[in-house]
This record gives structure tokens, C-alpha cells and sequence, in this order.
């Protein structure tokens, strides 16, 4: 497997004094789905947003440690912050699309880096819809607003608007935790499409979700990180009586 982000020792402590992670080192790795999980609490949103370095906008004092990014240390003094949301998407646990229609909501941040050309726009628009799985029940109707669409769709339409930035990774939290269990079935199974293109990393909303989407896994719990492995290994035979006693559901 290849490594695409290499975490070396991370701590991170928010202004009131919560060490949300203590000295994490991780590697996630390219074309696999990497699932962090853990009850609520252990810091796996703090994760996501260093790797995305949304950290910056929020109440953290300190970080220290390495986020190696292909090699380039994203934490680095003078690191392009820019680039590196356009290397790295995010979507979060509730959909919030523009208000604007379901084209314009893909195209948006595409016109923002500059691209104007109407031909590019609309392949971009078509190639995103159809990676998220989201072209079959809006191809027809791209100028509708976006609100109009259900939940489920809404977040396949973020997840969309990530990928047409086309993106390296793309970080998931608990993207599918207010969707019915068929947008869920779609969620997932894009992911599993995704991968083979992208680096996926995803928060699952539950040990279930967890269990079917990993390839690859770590359970965190008060900021620090337990274990990580293979999904079989993960899943069936943990080495850490902790993880075990949460996979089974002894507490969460
Ligand atoms: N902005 C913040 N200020 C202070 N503490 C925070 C902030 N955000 C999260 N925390 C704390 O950091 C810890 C980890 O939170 P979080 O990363 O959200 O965990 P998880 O996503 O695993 O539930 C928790 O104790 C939480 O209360
Ligand atoms: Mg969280």
C-alpha cells in the first residue's frame, strides 16, 4: 500500500486546555478507504481538520508534531493553504449546498480558480455528478435550486462539488449520519467506487458503517489512538482488549 499522508507524533490542544489528540502517528493510504472511529470525544474530527488545516480558524493554541502530505509537511511555516484545500476536500455531517442551483453549486468553486470556459465547466459538472452517483436523478434538471433536492442527494451533491475541484483526498465526518438507509447504500458504495482514483478518509456514524466501508482502520479514544490495521484484523481480532470491548459494544 501506498502512503499518501504520513501523521508523526501529533498533539493538538484547544485554548481551554483539552489535549484532543496526544501524540498520534498515523499513516493513511492512497486507493484505500481509511476509517476512524471511536466513541464520541476521541478527537477523530480534530484529525480531519488538521489534514485539512481548519485547526487555524478554531480555538487551537498548539499543535505540534508532522503532517507529511506526500512528503511536504502541511503544517510548515508558509505552506500554500489554498493548494492544499484543493489537494485535500472535505464534507461534513450535514449537507449544506449553496443557495444556488445544483450546476452552479458544482461549478462555483471551479469559477473562483478562474475557469470561465463554459465547455469545461458543463464536462466538469457532468464528470463530478456521475463519480458522487448523483447524474442519474439530476442530469435533467441541473438549473433547479439544490435546496429542492432530498438529504441524500444534497450530500452526494457536496461530495460532488468536492471532487470537481479534483481533488487527491477527500476527508469524510460522519457524511452519512442524517441520511435514510438507501442514501447511506449510495453514499457508501460511491466510496467504494472513489477509491480507486482517490485517497478516501471518512468518520464513519457508527462501528456497523465502520465495519462495512474500511480497508484499513484506527480506533481512537480520549485523543489517543489505540490501534490500527486491516479491516479483518480490526474488526474480528483487535489486539487491544479496549477496542475489543467497543467493537462489541460494551461501551460507546
Ligand atoms: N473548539 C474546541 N474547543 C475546545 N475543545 C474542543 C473543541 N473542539 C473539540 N474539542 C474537544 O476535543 C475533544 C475531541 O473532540 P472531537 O475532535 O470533536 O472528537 P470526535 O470527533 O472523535 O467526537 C473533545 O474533548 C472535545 O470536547
Ligand atoms: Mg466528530
Amino acid at each position: 500500500m501506498q502512503t499518501k499522508i504520513r501523521i508523526e507524533n501529533l498533539t493538538v490542544r484547544y485554548s481551554d486546555g483539552t489535549e484532543s489528540l496526544r501524540g498520534i502517528s498515523l499513516e493513511l493510504y492512497a486507493n484505500q478507504i481509511n476509517v476512524l472511529f471511536g466513541p464520541s470525544g476521541g478527537g477523530k474530527s480534530t484529525l480531519l481538520r488538521t489534514l485539512n488545516r481548519l485547526n487555524d480558524q478554531a480555538d487551537v493554541v498548539t499543535q505540534t508534531g508532522r503532517v507529511l502530505l506526500d512528503d511536504e509537511d502541511i503544517m510548515a511555516p508558509g505552506y500554500d493553504v489554498i493548494r492544499l484545500r484543493r489537494r485535500v476536500g472535505i464534507v461534513f455531517a450535514r449537507p449544506v449546498p449553496l443557495p444556488m442551483t445544483i450546476y452552479q453549486n458544482i461549478t462555483y468553486g471551479l469559477e473562483l480558480a478562474g475557469i470561465r470556459d463554459r465547455q469545461r465547466l458543463d464536462t466538469a459538472a457532468e464528470r463530478s455528478l456521475k463519480q458522487a452517483a448523483l447524474w442519474d436523478e439530476v442530469g435533467n434538471r441541473l438549473h433547479d435550486p439544490a435546496h429542492a433536492l432530498s438529504g441524500g442527494q444534497q450530500q452526494r451533491l457536496c461530495l460532488a462539488r468536492s471532487l470537481a475541484l479534483q481533488p487527491e483526498v477527500i476527508l469524510l465526518d460522519e457524511p452519512t449520519s442524517g441520511l435514510d438507509p438507501i442514501s447511506t447504500g449510495k453514499v457508501e458504495q460511491t466510496l467504494q467506487d472513489l477509491k480507486a482514483t482517490y485517497t478516501i478518509v471518512i468518520v464513519p456514524h457508527s462501528i456497523q458503517q465502520a465495519a462495512r466501508v474500511a480497508d484499513w482502520a484506527a480506533f481512537f479514544l480520549q485523543g489517543e489512538l489505540v490501534e490500527c490495521g486491516p479491516r479483518d484484523q480490526m474488526f474480528t481480532n483487535p489486539s487491544d482488549k479496549r477496542t475489543d470491548e467497543y467493537i462489541t459494544g460494551r461501551f460507546g
